[in-house]
């Protein structure tokens, strides 16, 4: 069996949906249960006895040894972490304390397993850690995009946290040996997506009559990849990568912010349209930037192509149709992660706006 961390957010639900549906080896998945973790991403998997739920902390190493010691997975897919950006300036603490703090005492509980395991087992095992092609900072318009070798520049509490867990699974593979493998991938979307970030805000705002607020110019450009695609690319990597590398994964596919906003409007205009007959895009409001807001992110991804025969299947304009759907599909989804606490990081971080 394989252990998920983070397994209830956003890519790991559908991982964990995606892995249950191709493999019947089963999964642990254990997810803390913060704000952006949620059990109904998984409701399809109830009384299933592929898949072991576990509420708790991968910082916590008396439990997370525990749980090796009982199930023996062969691999270990790290998704666990805080993600989202505007929290991580707002309140860094968190990202620091989660991604890299509790990071390491995963790695720690693991290296222990690890060392103690049959040297057979030790050679075909594997820890694979999800990371963010944010480590790499911000590029200009004419730069070309982030390779593996691109150096480490991240501009944000957010992906500052992230480098450094990159860098604690690099160090436990050339100090302790530790079979690891690291995915640095693009902007995601799709199902399950926390209505904090871009695409999905901006559908669950539209729907709502609410403001869509694109930060300063909105000329930022993001490398979007529908999430399906990043849970294959994982499934690739752990299959076939090479111990100890890193794999860019991305999905060729680099569109300015205000580009991403206007094709939902005219995506929703024609399948949901408006009751007064008006363009959701009437609904667009520029607001203040993001602090340190990086200008543009574009990931190449000929490294995993190359080696690992792997491409995105979506295109941009399949992957959007199927996204909106969804949360056509799934407004009770959408009124239950859009109550309580969220209502209240919404009016406090978007307050100061017009
Ligand atoms: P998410 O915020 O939707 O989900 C994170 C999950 O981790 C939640 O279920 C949460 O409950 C859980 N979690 C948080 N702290 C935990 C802890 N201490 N112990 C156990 N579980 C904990 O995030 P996501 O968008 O699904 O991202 C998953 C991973 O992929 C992250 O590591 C992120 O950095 C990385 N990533 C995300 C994107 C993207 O576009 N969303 C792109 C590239 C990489
Ligand atoms: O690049 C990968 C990263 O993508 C992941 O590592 C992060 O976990 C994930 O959150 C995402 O980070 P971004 O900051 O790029 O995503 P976000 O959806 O927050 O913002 C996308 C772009 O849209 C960014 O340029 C900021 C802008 N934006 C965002 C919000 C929430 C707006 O213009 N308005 C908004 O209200």
């Amino acid at each position: 069996m394989i252990l998920v961390t983070g397994g209830a957010g956003f890519i790991g639900s559908n991982f964990v949906l995606d892995w249950l549906a191709q493999s019947d080896e089963a999964v642990i998945n254990l997810d803390l249960l913060t704000y952006a973790g949620n059990l109904e991403n998984l409701t399809s998997l109830l009384g299933d006895t592929r898949h072991i739920f576990v509420q708790g902390n991968i910082g916590d190493s008396t439990l997370i040894a525990s749980l090796l010691q009982q199930h023996q997975p062969r691999a270990i897919i790290n998704f666990a972490a805080e993600s989202h950006v505007d929290r991580s300036i707002h309140g860094p603490a968190d990202f620091i304390q989660t991604n890299i703090v509790s990071t390491f005492h995963l790695l720690e509980a693991v290296r222990t397993y690890w060392d103690n395991l049959h040297v057979d087992a030790q050679t075909t095992f594997r820890f694979l850690h999800v990371s963010t092609d944010e480590v790499y900072g911000s590029l200009t318009k004419n730069e070309p995009a982030f390779t593996e070798a691109h150096p480490y520049q991240p501009n944000s509490p957010y992906s500052a946290s992230k480098a450094a867990s990159d860098h604690l699974v690099r160090a436990y593979h050339h100090t302790y040996g530790l079979p690891v493998l690291t995915t640095n991938c693009s902007n995601n979307y799709g199902p399950h997506h926390f209505p904090e970030k871009l695409i999905p805000l901006m559908i669950v705002n539209a729907l709502a009559g609410k403001p869509l607020p694109v930060y300063g110019d909105g000329q930022q450009i993001r490398d979007w990849l529908y999430v399906k695609d990043h849970c294959s690319a994982i499934r690739r990597v752990l299959d076939a990568g090479t111990v100890g590398e890193v794999y860019n994964i991305g999905g060729w596919n680099e569109k300015p912010n205000i580009e991403i906003v206007r094709i939902i409007c005219t995506l929703l205009d024609q399948l949901h349209t408006r009751a007064d007959g008006k363009s959701y895009n009437e609904q667009i409001t520029y607001v203040t930037d993001r602090p340190g807001h990086d200008r543009r992110y574009a990931i190449d991804a000929s490294k995993i192509a190359r080696e690992l025969g792997w491409k995105p299947i979506e295109t941009f304009d399949s992957g959007i149709r199927k996204t909106i759907a969804w949360y056509l599909a799934n407004q009770d989804w959408v009124s239950n992660v859009t109550s309580g606490a969220y209502k209240n990081w919404i009016e406090q971080h978007y307050k100061a706006q017009p």
